[in-house]
């Protein structure tokens, strides 16, 4: 998609400050991955949103979606992958440099209540289903955001690597289970292989399509629900472009505006 500046507008960009931004993986032949902390002093976000940022000394015009990793006492942080031009420059941000950010955009991971009425969000519910939340890479920073709101016994959180783990240190050692491709920490193999929906009231997703694909197959034979975060590529972020369609039995929905949270037996998925 080209960066034209006409959905740049849509949205006013609020200047912040990088606060620290430190590398926590680097690995050969792949992009760096940072967590960057910057002051904040617009509304508070909740888990699931995400912010269009960018560099006021860029080289792009137009923001990159990134989810909300953390936001407490006036910091928001993310968990930045390095891809392409525009999260290189997120990822290389220095302590003091300013930062352009719009949000926070898009909607939230639903309350799931349990039997005895108690929300995702809530008080433990010992005795009854946990909810399993599931991240593959760069995926697992909107369900840490949403982990931090809940109590532990009522979430699993699995989260799925090409080789090492990162980002993981908020999690209780008993609620996770790391899985990664090349055998180099946890389980060798991908979380959809030794994942069982049953176990659990609800599951939230986000990661590559093709292990949404798999969590949204195997949730809908066991009739659990499911809800996936969409990381399609955006442009304005508020759903004035359509740049980010997404396909559904309901019709197209904007990623940015409709989801990026939307219930997995909705979506349909693109051969
Ligand atoms: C709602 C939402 C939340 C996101 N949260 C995060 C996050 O927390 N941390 C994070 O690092 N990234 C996140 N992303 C992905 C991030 O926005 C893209 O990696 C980034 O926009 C790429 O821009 P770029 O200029 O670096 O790369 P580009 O030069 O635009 O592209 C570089 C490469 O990345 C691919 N790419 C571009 N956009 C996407 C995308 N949306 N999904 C998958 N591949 C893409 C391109 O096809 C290309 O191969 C999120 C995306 C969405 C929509
Ligand atoms: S990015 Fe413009 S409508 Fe979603």
């Amino acid at each position: 998609m080209a960066e034209t500046a006409h959905c740049s507008h849509d949205r006013a960009f609020l200047p912040g400050t990088i606060i620290a931004n430190p590398v926590i993986y680097e690995a050969k032949g792949e992009g760096a991955v940072s967590v960057l902390q910057v002051s904040w002093d617009g509304p508070e976000s909740k888990p699931g949103q995400f912010f269009m940022l960018r560099m006021v000394r860029s080289g792009v015009v137009l923001g990159r979606p990134i989810s909300v990793l953390d936001h407490q006492k006036g910091i928001l942080s993310f968990l930045v992958a390095e891809r392409g031009i525009g999260s290189r420059e997120l990822v290389q941000g220095r302590p003091g440099e300013t930062i352009e950010l719009a949000g926070p955009l898009g909607n939230t991971w639903p309350s799931m209540p349990d039997s005895t009425g108690a929300s995702a969000s809530g008080p433990g519910s010992a005795g009854h289903k946990p909810i399993a939340l599931v991240g593959g890479g760069i995926g697992i920073a909107p369900l840490l955001f949403l982990s931090k709101t809940m109590d532990s016994a009522d979430f699993r959180f699995f989260a799925g690597f090409r080789s090492r783990p990162y980002g993981l240190e908020s999690l209780p050692n008993q609620n996770l289970t790391v899985a990664t491709e090349d055998g180099s920490a946890g389980y060798r193999g991908r979380i959809p292989d030794f994942f069982n929906p049953a176990e659990y009231r609800a599951v939230y997703a986000c990661g590559p399509v093709p292990m949404l694909r798999r969590i949204a197959e195997d949730c809908a034979k066991a009739a659990v629900p499911c809800f996936i975060s969409l990381e399609e590529r955006m442009a304005c972020g508020v759903g004035a472009c359509l740049g980010c369609t997404v396909r559904t039995k309901q019709g197209n929905r904007r990623c940015c505006a409709d989801g990026p949270i939307f219930p997995a037996e909705e979506v349909l998925f693109d051969d």
